[in-house]
C-alpha cells in the first residue's frame, strides 16, 4: 500500500491544473445507460472511483474506450456505448466499494424498466440512507422492493409515468437519480427542493445535450418533460471545485501564491468567501483563480450547508487551514453526523481542536508538527496533507487509496507548486 511523505514548510507557488470534477463525472457516467448511442466524456479525471464506475458499467454490457490523451496529461476522454445492456444488477462487491454505484438505479430503471442494486451499507462519514432516492422513484411510478440486501425498482409496462416529488431535505444523490429516471418518462415530472449543486447543473446540461427537456436548471425546482429517447453526445466534465478549494487551502496555510488553472470562481463562491474572510486573496486570473496569502489567517465561524452554502466536502480542508489561524474558529457540520475523523489526527500534529457533537472549535496554534497519520475518508486525508505542508518536519499520510479516489495525481500536482510530496510504498 502506498503512503505520502511530505516535507513541511515549503511556500507553495506556481500554477496547478484543476481536473474534471469527480462528483460530476460519477453522475455523468451512468447517463451512458440512457442511450444506445455513444456518449463521449472529455476532461474525465484519472481516479480510482472513475475506474471503479467504468468497471461497474462494463458489467452491464457497456463498452468503454479511452482515447485522446497521453499518460503525461491530466484527464482523459472516454467513450461509452450501451448498445445492448446485458445485466441490470449492481452487485454488493461493487456497490460496497463505491457508494456512487447507487446512481445506476435511476438510469437503469429508465432504460430497462427495472434495476436491482445492492444497498450501499455503512459508510465512514455517517449512515447515509437512500430512502429519498427510492421515494422519488416511487413518486414517478416505480414499484420498489427490498430483499436480501438489494433494492429492486420496477417500472410499469410502457415505462415510468412521471410524477411530483418534494424532498424533505436536500439530497444531491437522490436528485441525480430522480433526474436520470424522469428524463425518458412518459409524462412530466417535478422535483421540489431539489439540490442545486453545480454538479447537478452539469448533469442537466448533459441530459439536455442528449435530447432531454429540463426546466429550472440551477434552481431548486426542476420540471422534467419526458422524451421518448435520448441520443449520444460529446460533453466536457466541469472542473472540480472541491479539488480547487483544497489546493487553495494548501496555498493559504503555507503563505503561498498559486493559480488554479481552469477553476471557476462562480462555482466555488462559498469557499471563496470563507477564504477571503480569513484574509486570503482570491481573484479571477488567466483562465483560473489566483490564491495568495501572507500566511496570516483570521479565524472563521461557519456551517456546512447544501449549495450555495459551504460544501461539506470542503470542511476538513478548511479546518486544517484554520489550525494556523490567529484565534478560535467554530465549524458546524450539518450534512453528515460523523465527519470529524480528521480531528484526532490533526490534534496529533499539534492542532488544538475540540468537538461537541456536530460543532468543532479550532483554536489556532502557532505551529504544527509532522507526524505519521491516516484518515478514513477522502477529504479527511486531504486535510492531513494540507496540515503536513505547513508542519515542521516530516508528515507521513498512510492509506493513500483514499486520496487516489478523488485527487488526480496529487504528488505531481504538488510538485508543480514546489512542495516536497513523495509517494512511496508502505512495505
Ligand atoms: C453529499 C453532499 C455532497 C457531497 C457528497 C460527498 C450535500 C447536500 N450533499 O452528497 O455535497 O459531495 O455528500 O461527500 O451537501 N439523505 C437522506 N436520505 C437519502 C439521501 C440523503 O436522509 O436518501 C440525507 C443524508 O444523510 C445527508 C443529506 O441527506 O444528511 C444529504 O445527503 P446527499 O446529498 O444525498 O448525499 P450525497 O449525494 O452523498
Amino acid at each position: 500500500m502506498d503512503k505520502i511523505i511530505i516535507a513541511g514548510g515549503k511556500r507553495l507557488s506556481g500554477t496547478v491544473p484543476i481536473s474534471g470534477a469527480k462528483n460530476a463525472a460519477l453522475t455523468l457516467l451512468p447517463c451512458a445507460l440512457l442511450t444506445e448511442e455513444p456518449l463521449t466524456l472529455r476532461n474525465l479525471p484519472r481516479l480510482a472511483d472513475i475506474d471503479g464506475f467504468q468497471h461497474l458499467l462494463n458489467q452491464f454490457g457497456v463498452s468503454t474506450t479511452i482515447a485522446g490523451s497521453r499518460p503525461a496529461d491530466f484527464g482523459r476522454v472516454m467513450t461509452l456505448e450501451a448498445t445492448r445492456i446485458t445485466s441490470s444488477v449492481a452487485p454488493y462487491e461493487l456497490v460496497r466499494k463505491m457508494r456512487a454505484s447507487i446512481l445506476v438505479l435511476g438510469p437503469m430503471l429508465a432504460r430497462m424498466g427495472e434495476a436491482t442494486v445492492s444497498l450501499p451499507g455503512g459508510c465512514a462519514i455517517g449512515n447515509r440512507p437512500i430512502d429519498l432516492h427510492l421515494k422519488a422513484l416511487e413518486a414517478f411510478g416505480a414499484r420498489i422492493e427490498l430483499a436480501a440486501g438489494y433494492v429492486k425498482a420496477v417500472a410499469p409496462d410502457g415505462g415510468l409515468p412521471g410524477g411530483r416529488f418534494s424532498f424533505p431535505v436536500v439530497s444531491v444523490g437522490a436528485t441525480e437519480n430522480a433526474l436520470m429516471a424522469a428524463v425518458t418518462a412518459r409524462g412530466v415530472s417535478t422535483l421540489i427542493n431539489a439540490a442545486r449543486e453545480p454538479e447537478i447543473v452539469d448533469l442537466c446540461n448533459l441530459l439536455t445535450a442528449m435530447g432531454g427537456r429540463i426546466e429550472g436548471v440551477g434552481s431548486s425546482e426542476l420540471t422534467i418533460h419526458g422524451v421518448p429517447r435520448l441520443h449520444g453526445a460529446t460533453y466536457r466534465v466541469m472542473s472540480d471545485r472541491i479539488e480547487a478549494g483544497s489546493y487553495a487551502c494548501a496555498a493559504a496555510i503555507t503563505g503561498g501564491d498559486i493559480v488554479l488553472k481552469g477553476a471557476v470562481i462562480a462555482e466555488m463562491e462559498a469557499t471563496v468567501q470563507a477564504l477571503r474572510q480569513a484574509g486570503v486573496v482570491v481573484e479571477p486570473y488567466d483562465g483560473g483563480v489566483r490564491v495568495a496569502s501572507e500566511g496570516e489567517l483570521r479565524p472563521l465561524t461557519l456551517a456546512t450547508a447544501p449549495y450555495p452554502g459551504f460544501a461539506t466536502d470542503m470542511q476538513a480542508q478548511l479546518m486544517a487551514m484554520l489550525c494556523r489561524a490567529d484565534g478560535a474558529s467554530v465549524l458546524t457540520e450539518t450534512i453528515f453526523e460523523n465527519r470529524y475523523m480528521h480531528v484526532p489526527e490533526l490534534n496529533r500534529m499539534g492542532a488544538h481542536i475540540e468537538t461537541m457533537g456536530r460543532t468543532a472549535v479550532v483554536h489556532g496554534v502557532p505551529k504544527l508538527t509532522g507526524a505519521e497519520v491516516m484518515a478514513t475518508d477522502l477529504r479527511a486525508s486531504m486535510s492531513l496533507v494540507i496540515a503536513g505542508l505547513a508542519a515542521e518536519g516530516e508528515t507521513q499520510v498512510h492509506r493513500l487509496y483514499h486520496l487516489d479516489r478523488g485527487y488526480e495525481r496529487l504528488e505531481e500536482k504538488f510538485a508543480l507548486l514546489g512542495a516536497e510530496v513523495q509517494r512511496v510504498s508502505d512495505e
